[in-house]
């Protein structure tokens, strides 16, 4: 098996710079969309057998260096009984938001292997099929992330609903919150379990916040979550979205990756996270949009700078667009492979 993304994530010397990306399955590749033609979206992420499928697409095409289950981040919480839809427009929808503490008390902790099933069933096919190939990464979305799609019905452009209850109502919001960090850390301990590799936890929202509310109302929900998921024994990947003016915060939530968006510069990331941090990023994913040298250039850059941190693994600075060229995709995968090997020389 290429162990080289593994090897990466512990910090040890590699070869050359590991790549994955963040939606590496998905819209922009034509043998997604292939599926999806007959399949709508959440029975895709719950049929193993398809949801597998797409997992290994990115693997062949495009020759990254890990495989990331396909699934989605809300999955867990239609578990905890909220009724889940994906509309074309709008993207996760979900009916009836909790906005109090009589709503929290209804959520139910799934059990993972009564209640998702599919998951566990999905990385365990997953692992005989990637065997001779590459490393998988499981996944969740962090509690302050899951938090907003609850409170606020789904997308939101200021997170109003979410900051009102976390400034007017906090012991709802804390209620909310523990239930989430003990839902992801039974979610995630049961992924090891069956087999991932690796787990990432995305925090595509924790950007919105104000540092001390970072600090205050998310942080130490995470580093309790990823203290409890260590003990499973393989390297915890946190991505902040937007971590710029909180990474300060981050860096102590104990990950023993640190996922970087493109907004800050690769090199002064890593000053802040210290050389006790693997790194991950950070590509703009518009950047897949420039002519091929330019995006060669971008990709020299970042593996240069990633050169000065413990350990560094080239992705994206948040998710592939479905506009995205395939071809350029692989270019990049190309392009860092042949590059991160000159600067292990
Ligand atoms: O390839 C991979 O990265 C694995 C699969 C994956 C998906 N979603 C598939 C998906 C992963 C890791 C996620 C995580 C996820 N889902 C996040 C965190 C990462 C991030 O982007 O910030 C979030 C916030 C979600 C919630 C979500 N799911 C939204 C907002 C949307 C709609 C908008 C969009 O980008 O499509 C989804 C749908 C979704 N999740 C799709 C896929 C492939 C598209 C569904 C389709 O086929 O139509």
């Amino acid at each position: 098996m290429n162990d080289t993304f593994l090897k990466a994530c512990r910090g040890e010397k590699v070869d050359y710079t590991p790549v994955w990306f963040m939606r590496q399955a998905g819209r922009y590749l034509p043998e997604y969309q292939a599926i999806r033609s007959h399949i709508d979206f959440l029975t895709l992420c719950k049929n193993p057998k398809f949801a597998a499928e797409v997992t290994i697409q990115p693997v062949d095409i495009l020759g990254v260096d890990a495989a990331i289950l396909f699934s989605d981040i809300l999955i867990p919480v239609e578990a905890m009984g909220m009724h889940l839809e994906f509309s074309e427009k709008e993207g996760p929808v979900l009916s009836e938001p909790v906005r109090n503490k009589a709503a929290v008390e209804k959520l139910i902790i799934p059990d993972v292997e009564e209640d998702l099933p599919f998951v566990l069933e999905t990385i365990r096919i997953l692992r005989k099929e990637l065997e001779n190939k590459v490393p998988l990464i499981g996944f969740s979305g962090a509690p302050f992330t899951l938090a907003t799609y609850m409170i606020e019905g789904g997308s939101s452009k200021n997170y109003l609903n979410t900051k009102k209850m976390m400034y007017q109502n906090s012991g709802a919001f804390r209620y909310l919150m523990e239930k989430l960090s003990d839902v992801v850390t039974s979610y995630l301990s049961s992924q090891i379990d069956a087999g991932a590799q690796a787990v990432q936890i995305f925090d595509s929202w924790a950007g919105i916040l104000a540092p001390s509310d970072y600090r205050t109302f998310a942080l130490p929900y995470v580093k309790k979550i990823i203290y409890d998921v260590k003990k499973g024994g393989v390297p915890v990947i946190y991505f902040a979205n937007n971590c710029a003016g909180i990474l300060k915060e981050v860096k102590k939530c104990g990950a023993d990756i640190i996922g970087i968006d493109w907004r800050i510069d690769l090199g002064d990331a890593i000053k802040k996270v210290g050389k006790k941090i693997v790194v991950q990023g950070n590509l703009d994913p518009c950047a897949l949009f420039l002519p091929r040298e330019k995006l060669e250039e971008r990709a020299r850059e970042i593996l240069w700078k990633g050169e000065t941190a413990k350990g560094h693994i080239f992705n994206l600075g948040h998710g592939i667009l479905p506009q995205t060229p395939v071809e350029n995709v692989i270019a990049l995968v190309e392009a860092v492979h042949a590059l991160g090997r000159n600067n292990a020389d």
